[in-house]
This record gives C-alpha cells, structure tokens and sequence, in this order.
C-alpha cells in the first residue's frame, strides 16, 4: 500500500515535472559539465593500468595480462545522469570486457541494484557488442538483458554513452539518441533500482563468456587493451548508501530531483522516441522483452507488441540484425551483472 502511494505520488511529481519543462525553454540535450576525475572518482584496482591524463580529464583503462583496471565515484547517488564519453580497444578483443555502470553490490550483497553498459570484444576489429542491464534488489535471476549492435566503429573515436536514472524511469542513451527506456511499473516491485549506487568504469577479462558464449578468449598478443574514457559527467543527488537517505536534506534533494526530471534527457519527446524505436529496429539483437523460452511470465514493464514479435524468435533474438557472431551467453545462465564480475575479477588480479 505505502509503496503503491509512493508510486502514484512520483507519477504526480512527473506529470508535474513535465508540465514545469513544457512551459520553460529548453537547454540543449545533454548539457552537462564534464567534471576532473579526482573531483568525482577514485582508482578502484589495477594500480598502473589505469592512466589519467595530464589535464585530469580522461583516464585510460587497460587490461594486460597482469590485470585489467576500473575506477568508482567517490560518493553514492540515488538517481542522477551518469554519462562518459567512451573510445573502445582496437583490433582482436575478443573476451574483452569494458564496463561503464552504477551498482550497490558492495554495500547490498544479496538485494543489489545495477545499471550497465557492457562493451563485449570482437574477433573482428570494431565490431563490438553493447548489452544493457537492470537489476533491482537482487533481481540477477531475472535478467534485463538486451544486446545491440552499433552504427559506428566505437573504436575509431569516442561516443557518449549516458544512463538517467529517476524514481519513474530509466533511459540508455548512446549520444544523443535514445536505446532503451524503462518504465517503472508498480508490477516490477522491487525490481526497479532505488537503493543509492556507485559509479564503476571498468576492463577485465571476460573469456569465460564475452565473445561467442567463451569460444573466443582474450589473445594477449594483442594486449595491453586500452579503453579511454573523457567528458565524465555526473549530475545527481548524493546520498548515504546504508541510510539511504540524501546527503543534502531540508528540500535541497527535492530540488535536485525536480531538476534531474525537469532536464532535457529525462522527457522522451515524440521525436526521441521514434528515434529509439528506429535504433532498436535496426540494431537490437536480443530482448528479454520477447525471450518465452528463458522467461515464463512476461516482463510487466515491456510495452510488447505484436508487430514487434514479429521481428524476434521466440528466444529473444531479433530476425533481422544479422550478427558475424551470434552471442550465446543467454545460455550460460548468468547469475550476477558487471559489478559481481568486476569485483571477481578484483579477486583474481
Ligand atoms: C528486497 O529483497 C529482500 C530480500 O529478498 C526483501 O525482504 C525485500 O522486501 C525486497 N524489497 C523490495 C522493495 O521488494
């Protein structure tokens, strides 16, 4: 009952906030200061794999035999616009694993939240992968999983990968465009994230499962694999992850919320979404959207269509993006998200 209110009060403050940014101008789409990494992050493991330039601005992560590497914010937030502009390794990267998430896993062992992009290597140069994650309280059995494939050569330059994460709703971005929206449905329970989380950035050693469902290991002739990360953007409220209550009180967190909802890459306009129906239409290669066979009971938040069935095998993959590799990792029955494999990963180097 109190969590139904809860919901229909956030809706209000939505519909609210929506109304507030009909009748204001709007600020370009992302406009978001990109901070220094000592503002905001700290080194998390692989001590001389990770390199920060000169400026303070962009930081290197590499993995070599010896170790991969990753950092973590220095606070915890609870909702917020997390974004990074991301250049990815070039050539043979298969089993390569770069990572660019929010988790509580640290804090919340058993009833963690998480948000991913996870980049998955390629036997062929630039073809890389990218996979969407959403945890809620511990909800790995059921994994949100999607999989898509991308416009450009993510190796060639860096392009801006963003995560919004409100009370209502989740949105991916890669630049501009919109990939994936989740709508917080009062069905999903516990599964929508809303304990305060970390920022990761990470590269580790994914043989095991990256590239081909683990055919493909990481080749380290071709190390070390370095991923290069600038224009680190953060805007969100800091909170206590154990208290999980905001660090600044007294309605301050309530105007920093209002602000996130209020912000150009909180509203899905018509445009934008049709701008993510044509990116899913032409890149998406897996949904668990439309996975009957991995998935009994359907996903309360996925606005399914027939039409859209239409386009993906029963199993969740698409019929019309043809991948060089067809990703298997759907049948490795993976228990745990980016953060539980990085913080192995931390075990093992
Ligand atoms: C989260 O999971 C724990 C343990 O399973 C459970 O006790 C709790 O009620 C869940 N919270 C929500 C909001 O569903």
């Amino acid at each position: 009952m109190a969590a139904k209110a809860r919901f229909l009060l956030l809706t209000g403050l939505l519909a609210a906030a929506t109304w507030v940014c009909l009748s204001a101008v709007a600020a370009s789409a992302f406009d978001v200061p990109a901070v220094a990494f000592g503002d905001r992050f700290s080194p998390l493991f692989g001590d001389g794999n990770l390199v920060r330039s000169g400026d303070d601005r962009s930081v290197r992560l590499l993995l070599d035999r010896r170790s991969g590497s990753g950092f973590i914010s220095s606070d915890y937030y609870l909702h917020g616009f997390f974004s990074a502009s991301i250049k990815l390794p070039k050539d043979y990267t298969a089993g390569v694993v770069v990572a660019f998430y929010l988790s509580n896993g640290d804090v919340y062992e058993k009833t963690h939240d998480e948000l991913d992009f996870e980049f998955l290597g390629s036997r062929w140069g630039g073809q890389w992968r990218v996979q969407t994650n959403v945890y809620g309280n511990g909800s790995t059995s059921h994994g949100r999983e999607e999989r898509y494939l991308l416009p450009f050569d993510p190796t060639l330059e860096a392009h801006r990968y963003s995560v919004l994460w409100t009370p209502t709703h989740i949105i991916f971005y890669i630049d501009d465009t919109p990939i994936r929206e989740v709508i917080r449905h009062p069905d999903m329970g516990g599964d929508f994230p809303a304990k305060p989380m970390a920022v990761y950035a990470t590269i580790w050693d994914g043989s095991t499962w990256a590239t081909d469902g683990g055919k493909y290991k990481v080749n380290y002739k071709y190390a070390p694999f370095a991923s290069e990360f600038t224009d680190l953007a953060v805007v969100g409220s800091r909170a206590d992850p154990v208290l999980r209550v905001p660090r600044r009180g007294g309605g301050a967190d309530q105007e920093e919320l209002l602000g996130l909802m209020t912000a150009d890459y909180a509203l899905m306009t018509p445009q934008k979404r049709a701008a993510m129906r044509a990116f899913r239409a032409r890149h998406m290669t897996y949904t668990v959207c439309y996975d009957a066979v991995r998935y009994a009971a359907a996903f309360p938040e996925c606005d399914n269509s027939d039409e859209e069935r239409e386009a993906f095998w029963a199993w969740g993959e698409s019929k019309t993006v043809v991948m060089k590799t067809r990703g298997r990792g759907r049948r490795r029955g993976r228990k745990a998200g980016a953060g539980a494999r990085a913080r192995s990963d931390v075990a093992s180097s």
